[in-house]
């Protein structure tokens, strides 16, 4: 990318970040960004000195530079200045069911059909240097890199009211529409939430989890192949299943073969250590407000008084991933769940848990959430090439949502 003023000449580069000679500038790119749509208040993120944490934990990323090179030409000075970047990982993830024997005779089960999926994430170009072609050159040059390694799609997730980032991958770069999660906020207060009496929370060792989520969640949408990794990550706070209290547990293999009538499982990631979220451009009044209730609730916690915690300062949050169960009682455990996984959130001085849900999911409406924190995210997915066969499931892109996805929480 070439453009010539007076004697001079500009380039646009797409190059690997450099930590070394890269951080401090990625940094200021990054705290000019707002992201999500532009209205009365904007929300930043703080990456706590480490560009990359969003993509480290995924089997294999990359995170580029836009560097604009000025050369003013008569043999004088070239001056370089990051203006923007982008993040990407690939891993492998179902795609869809097939139904099929083990050994002859056995019945039919239904089995995942994995693709190499790649994500995007983490795209931004500094305000000043917007509509000049850098974001479409920062996904194109991340495609091809996805391509390289063998991906069939690439996705990003975006605000649906984000209409610069809608418009850009939508109608230049070949994304289509293709999942409306919602991502469901709920403020950590400064109270504990009850969690009622008639379930035991039993902590999984990372195999009893995996055991569970391969047997119980495989052919969901998303689900990651490598969940072990993700269960053994360091970020992983537990997997914790509810079962009723007189339930005996001892171990996954026989609760699978004889499950209680009634259970759930959650799993905690810990985002608050690989980013900061702050809301900005919220009123003095606004503020004074959520002081106040905070204030009470803190003083009085018998009262259970919905407050609203430090948001309008840095704050980090917990992530619940790989929520599910059975029974007909499943969602009041899984509501169980998330009362025990916000007030270990509590413990954790994190501002809000967060959870993400398929829009056709019963814990939509189960999970405690605020309106006024959470909002419908988009998936956008596009097929990186057509020379690869259809397999049994044809082409991802045309096929019918699921009820459940599998959020990948190092993708948060
Ligand atoms: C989204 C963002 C990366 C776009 O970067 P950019 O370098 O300005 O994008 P480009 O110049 O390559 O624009 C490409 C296309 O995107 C769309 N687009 C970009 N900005 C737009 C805007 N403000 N309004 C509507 N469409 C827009 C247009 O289709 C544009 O093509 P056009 O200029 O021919 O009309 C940038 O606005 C940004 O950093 N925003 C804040 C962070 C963010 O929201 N990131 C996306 C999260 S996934």
């Amino acid at each position: 990318m070439e453009q010539s003023g007076g004697n001079g000449v500009r380039v646009v580069v797409i190059r690997e970040y450099d930590p070394k000679t890269d951080i401090e500038r990625v940094e200021q790119v990054e705290s000019s960004c707002e992201v999500g749509p532009n209205g009365e208040l904007s929300l930043y993120t703080d990456l706590l000195g480490d560009p990359i944490c969003r993509v480290r934990n995924s089997p294999a990323y990359l995170m580029l530079v836009a560097e604009v090179i000025d050369d003013v030409g008569d043999n004088e000075r070239e001056t370089k200045e990051i203006v923007g970047m982008i993040r990407g990982c690939i891993k492998t993830v179902t795609c869809g069911t097939k139904f099929s024997r083990a050994k002859t005779g056995d019945p039919v089960k239904p089995m995942p059909v994995f693709t190499k999926l790649a994500y995007i994430l983490g795209l931004r170009v500094s305000p000043f240097h917007r509509r000049m072609g850098i974001g479409i050159k920062l996904v194109q040059r991340m495609e091809e890199w996805f391509g390289d390694n063998g991906a069939e799609y690439s996705y990003i997730a975006t605000d649906d009211a984000n209409e610069p980032s809608v418009s850009l991958f939508t109608e230049k770069c070949g994304y289509s529409k293709f999942r409306n999660p919602s991502v469901l906020v709920h403020p950590v207060f400064a109270h504990r939430l009850p969690v009622s009496n008639r379930v035991r929370i039993i902590k999984l060792s990372p195999a009893d989890g995996e055991l569970i989520y391969r047997r119980r969640f495989s052919t969901t949408e998303f689900f990651p192949r490598d969940i072990d990794s993700v269960l053994k990550n360091q970020l992983n706070l537990g997997t914790f299943l509810a079962v009723p209290r007189k339930y005996n547990w001892v171990g996954s293999d026989k609760f699978l073969s004889d499950p209680p009538e009634n259970w759930a499982i959650m799993s905690v990631w810990n985002c608050k250590d690989v980013f900061k979220l702050e809301v900005k451009g919220a009123s003095k009044l606004r503020k004074g407000f959520a002081k106040t209730t905070r204030i009470l609730d803190r003083v009085f916690p018998f009262l259970r008084l919905p407050s609203l915690p430090k948001i309008f300062s840095p704050f980090g949050l917990h992530m619940l991933y790989g929520l599910g169960g059975s029974g007909p009682m499943y969602t009041k455990y899984a509501k169980d769940l998330f009362g025990f996984a916000h007030n270990l959130a509590k413990e954790c001085k994190c501002g809000v848990v967060a959870t993400e849900v398929s829009s056709e999911d019963p814990l939509k409406l189960a999970i405690p959430h605020w309106k006024v924190l959470s909002f419908t995210d988009l998936w956008c997915i596009k097929r990186l090439g057509e020379d690869y066969s259809d397999g049994s499931v044809g082409d991802w892109r045309k096929s019918q949502p699921g009820l459940s996805i599998f959020v990948d929480p190092r993708e948060f």
